[in-house]
């Protein structure tokens, strides 16, 4: 599977560290984040990776910033994306299993790296329920 990847510059560590670990799984990594710890501006990543996700250059989408919510608030703002901020394994899975989250979105500044590698491994590890969640769902992308 190819996952897409981005970050500002408070997530390149968190990024690096994540795209080893999904490599070593087999995953196909494509980085749209910065690769240097330079204060830069989290929309100008985050929309090329939700373009991605949108067209299918990738099946799905990573990012990190400081608190998520720039993130998480720019990737949302496109009408294919579902991209849900998770700070624990519970909300990881929820955001797949009720949402279907297209992107992952996770606060570089506020939980340890272990909780991003339990995070990751639980929203890829679900699958969505679909039946009343599907509907919810449908009506998210505004006319
Ligand atoms: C950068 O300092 C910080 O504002 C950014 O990473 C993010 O938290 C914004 O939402």
């Amino acid at each position: 599977m190819k996952i897409g990847i981005c970050n500002d510059h408070a997530g390149v560590e968190y990024k690096n560290r994540l795209v080893e670990y999904l490599t070593g799984k087999g995953y196909e990594m494509v980085n749209f984040g910065t690769d240097t710890t330079d204060s830069m501006d989290y929309p100008d990543v985050a929309h090329p990776l939700a373009t991605a996700v949108e067209n299918g250059e990738v099946e799905l989408g990573i990012a990190f910033c400081g608190t998520g919510n720039g993130m998480a608030m720019a990737l949302n703002h496109h009408q294919g994306i579902r991209a849900g901020l998770c700070w624990s394994v519970e909300i990881g899975k929820l955001i797949k299993q009720h949402n279907n989250a297209n992107v992952l979105v996770m606060p570089a500044r506020f939980i340890p790296f272990e909780t991003v590698l339990e995070i990751t491994d639980a929203w890829l590890g679900e699958e969505f329920e679909g039946g009343r969640h599907q509907g919810r769902i449908d009506k998210i992308p505004c006319k």
